[in-house]
């Protein structure tokens, strides 16, 4: 029997269109492990500027090895999902390393922490609930809650970016909900900008309401010690809840992570759908995870080694009269202005053996397109230096003005 031919002619239609506009997606093809450079297959040798791999554990041989370790001892699969018979010892260990490193009780792995998000806001919210959510969080957590919304009917709303007043007036305007919920990102990933914890704090606390945060870009990245955002701002321990991944700073590899009170934990062991549904975290991924988690404990100068390469890298980039978006974290947007253009010297860089991404609309906002440049404690001062250099050649060849 033939395939639907309707099906696959109208996926190709919007594939067309996607070219058309300017906003298909073509994948670079790695062939060596994630780090500052990486061998891209038809490109040679290139720098990383757009890798999630904050602190260069990616490639770091004991996390590599742990998860030899692990795949040794726990074999390749969990063959089940965690309440059936796919638990092992790994995850526990790595759930309390994750709660003793982000300051809480307890905490519960997932596949991804797109997962860990999806599954947290339905299985804790319930009818007459109020859930209110940043302007700019990230597309996990706009799902989970439209999830949680079309399954338990409680009432959401969105505030302004970063504006404390709406989220104010939203809450109040909510007072006789049964709960509160405040969900916000640690770090916004397209400005590289901190969420205004401790004032957050006190609003949740003002407001009866339970604040969560997704540290996906600050776990190991923020904080002396790279506790995440609540580290930064002195406030470990009082956040309510912590969802983060586990492919980024982390290890790089996969999964993600809820951390709060231990009752919480275990409501999503006994209700959260991915918990129930779908296979836990690879044993090997498992083991590299924590490994990555114990680098980072005894390594805190790694963590500072990152802070300092994004503050050099913010400066050299304005001594070159060019303009980064002002910020803590090593996620360093240039703004460009026009889509084609950030797209254009996004290539251009490539030629140059420099991969970083350009993001226009409608991923930010109109006028506003960027290259997202990401540091690395894993990069050199000599590659952030080739970087700035040629940047500053492909901003001139497009006429991006000093
Ligand atoms: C803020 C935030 N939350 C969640 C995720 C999803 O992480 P994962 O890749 O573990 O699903 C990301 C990844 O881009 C993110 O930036």
């Amino acid at each position: 029997m033939s395939l639907n031919p309707k099906f696959v002619a109208g996926l190709e239609a919007t594939i067309a269109q996607l070219k058309a506009d300017r906003v298909y997606k073509t994948l670079n093809y790695l062939d060596s492990p994630q780090s500052a450079h990486v061998r891209m297959e038809g490109r040679g040798e290139v720098l990383i500027l757009s890798s999630n791999n904050y602190l260069g554990l990616c490639d770091e041989p004991s996390v590599m090895e742990a998860g030899i370790a692990g795949i040794r001892k726990y074999g390749a699969g969990t063959g089940s999902v965690r309440f059936i018979c796919g638990t092992f010892t790994v995850h526990r260990e790595l759930e309390q390393a994750l709660a003793r490193f982000v300051g809480t009780d307890a905490s519960m792995t997932y596949v991804s922490a797109w997962n860990a998000n999806e599954g947290l806001t339905a299985t804790v919210v319930e009818e007459g609930d109020f859930v209110v959510s940043d302007a700019l969080n990230h597309a996990s957590i706009i799902d989970s809650i439209r999830l949680a919304k079309s399954i338990t009917k409680c009432t959401t709303a969105v505030y302004k970016h970063g504006d404390l007043d709406d989220l104010v007036e939203k809450l109040k305007a909510n007072k006789a909900a049964k709960r509160r919920l405040v969900w916000t990102d640690g770090v916004f990933s397209m400005e590289g900008s901190i969420a205004k914890l401790p004032q957050l704090l006190q609003i949740a606390r003002d407001h009866d309401a339970v604040l969560i945060v997704d540290d996906s870009h600050a776990t190991g990245v923020l904080g002396a010690t790279g506790r995440g955002t609540a580290e930064h701002f002195g406030v470990l321990g009082e956040v309510d809840v912590i969802t983060s991944t586990l492919g980024k700073a982390v290890g790089g590899a996969a999964g993600g992570f809820v951390a709060g009170p231990a009752a919480l934990c275990d409501m999503l062991t006994q209700r959260s759908r991915p918990q129930l549904f779908s296979n836990a975290l690879p044993p090997t991924v498992a083991a590299s995870a924590l490994a990555a988690v114990q680098f980072i404990e005894a390594h805190p100068e790694r963590v500072t080694a990152l802070h300092e390469n994004a503050r050099f890298f913010r400066g050299a980039l304005v001594e070159a009269g060019l303009k980064p978006l002002d910020g803590d974290t090593p996620i360093v947007p240039i703004i460009v202005g026009e889509t084609a253009d950030a797209i254009r010297m996004s290539q251009m860089l490539l030629d140059e053996g420099i991969f970083v991404t350009g993001f226009g609309f409608p991923v930010v906002p109109q006028g506003t397109a960027r290259l997202r440049c990401q540091v690395s404690a894993a990069h050199t001062r000599t590659d952030l230096e080739f970087a700035v250099r040629a940047i500053r050649s492909v901003a001139d060849r497009v006429g991006i003005g000093r």
